[in-house]
């Protein structure tokens, strides 16, 4: 053992060889998002956040998929296969490689379990630093049915018994094994080495490493974590509860840090989201993943953001969508029915009603009005609109793309803009008006003789 526990080495090892039957899914559990992000990529980036720079993935089905899914800059991680699932002392071992290249700590976690945070990670290798083999991460529950038992005495972890080898009496306990454990690194694969299969389901339960170690002398405890980290995802249905508690922690965090939410319960956010201080988030705001929002700026409800930047002091919505690459500058508003993608749009600028802008640059402080479209697709390729700063585009244009519109120009309603508007013009694209004096009575008594003929004919 390291003397200096700040300098003690670790290894994590993630375990996610599952199934996932009971998600009657064709990938892997561990695939599923959570917030907008594979499950395994939050178990990966408590880890990180534990100062464990070196993970072991032992996998089994869409192995590719799941190391993508959980690269992370701040980790090194190799893959193990476990070709046959044997349990989990025998998934251990399928890193075995990684484990004999020698760490002073080593840490069991599930891939499945995506609510865990750095706090009992650290807690359990502390205790390894304080001379224990084996520190196994529990919980108290109201429901203990299905969990591995805790049997603790003065302090000391004698045993952790399965749902289905315990007794009338061991289920009467409602401190649970986590399923997450640190071990000492260094005796590890020989104690697990020792553990056999003689048990209802004839696998190897990695849970009697607490008495394998104890039967050579060595001392095992548990650190109790609070049972929302530790909830597991074995179905959609716990997919979904994995997702609520998400939110609510996410929520609840941003709230303490200044955001105003009228609602929380109804906002989602994303794995990433950044809200600045003294933004106000009203009811139904949906966020994706990339986005950030600046101090001050207001989200009206039934907006949809994802991949978009909004600076300080904007305003958005209500029924807004900024799709990827759009950003709203300082003090900018973005109204109904409004959709924005790839898209500047500069300080203090309005597009209030109805538009859609894609492909575009739009200077300070202009002012786009209701139903205006950049046009910027001809099928095959997309274009740009540029428009300049205190700029006014009447309603219901249309800018076909590639268009350039100057500072301070003026677009008459209803134009359909084709060629560059030079700074200060006013561009008219549209036919002139023409008024037929007298014209709208004949026509209305052209229109009632026909129908006249018809009831008629009908007779
Ligand atoms: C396990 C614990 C139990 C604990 C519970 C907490 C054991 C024997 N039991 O039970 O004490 O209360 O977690 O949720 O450890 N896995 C593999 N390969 C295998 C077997 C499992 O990779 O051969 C992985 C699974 O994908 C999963 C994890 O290990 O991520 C746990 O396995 P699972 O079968 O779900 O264990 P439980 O029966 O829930
Ligand atoms: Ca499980």
């Amino acid at each position: 053992m390291t003397a200096d526990r700040t300098k003690r080495t670790c290894l994590a090892v993630i375990l996610a060889a599952g199934e996932s039957t009971r998600m009657k899914s064709s990938k892997s559990k561990v695939l599923h998002p959570v917030a907008n992000r594979p499950m395994i990529a939050h178990v990966v980036d408590a880890l990180a956040r534990a100062g464990i720079a070196d993970i072991a993935l032992v996998l089994g089905r869409d192995a590719e998929k799941v190391e993508a899914a959980a690269k992370n800059a701040a980790v090194k991680s190799t893959v193990h296969i476990q070709t046959e699932r044997l349990g989990t002392a025998h998934a251990v071992l399928a890193a075995r490689e990684a484990i004999a290249r020698g760490y002073d700590d080593l840490l069991v976690v599930f891939g499945d379990t995506p609510l865990i945070t750095e706090a009992p990670l650290i807690a359990a290798r502390e205790g390894l630093a304080d001379g224990a083999d084996v520190v196994v991460i529990g919980f108290e529950t109201a429901d203990p049915t299905g969990y591995g038992r805790l049997i603790v005495e003065n302090g000391e972890l004698l045993a952790i018994r399965e749902h289905k080898d315990a007794t009338e009496t061991e289920r009467a306990i409602t401190y649970c094994n986590g399923g997450l454990m640190a071990i000492d690194g260094r005796k590890a694969l020989d104690l697990i080495g020792r553990i056999g299969n003689e048990n209802a389901k004839g696998e190897y339960y990695l849970t009697d490493i607490v008495e394998v170690a104890r039967a050579s002398g060595g001392r095992a405890i548990a650190v109790a974590a609070p049972e929302e980290e530790l909830t597991g995802c074995n179905t959609r249905a716990e997919l979904a509860v994995i997702e609520r508690l998400w939110q609510q922690r996410r929520r609840h965090a941003m709230m303490i840090e200044g955001v105003s939410m009228i609602a929380p319960e109804t906002v989602f956010l994303s794995y990433d989201t950044e809200i600045g201080r003294d933004a106000t988030i009203e009811p139904n705001v949906v966020f994706g993943p990339g986005v950030t929002v600046e101090s001050g700026a207001v989200i009206h409800s039934f907006s949809h953001l994802e991949g978009a930047h909004v600076g300080a002091d904007a305003e958005i919505g209500p029924y807004a969508r900024l799709r990827p690459g759009a950003k709203l500058g300082d003090g900018s508003k973005v109204g109904n029915f409004t959709e924005i993608k790839k898209a500047e749009v500069g300080a203090g600028a309005k597009v209030n009603h109805l538009s859609y802008i894609g492909d575009a640059f739009i200077g300070a402080h202009t002012n786009v009005g209701a139903g205006t479209i950049t046009c910027n697709y001809d099928g095959i390729n997309k274009h740009i609109t540029r428009i300049g700063s205190d700029a006014f585009i009447g309603s219901n244009t249309s800018l076909v793309a590639p268009v350039t519109v100057g500072n301070g120009a003026y677009i008459a309603s209803g134009s359909v803009i084709t060629a560059d508007v030079p700074d200060d013009a006013v561009a008219f694209g549209r036919a002139r008006q023409e008024n037929k004096e007298g014209r709208a009575v004949l026509i209305r008594e052209r229109n009632q003789a026909i129908k006249d003929a018809k009831k008629k004919d009908a007779r």
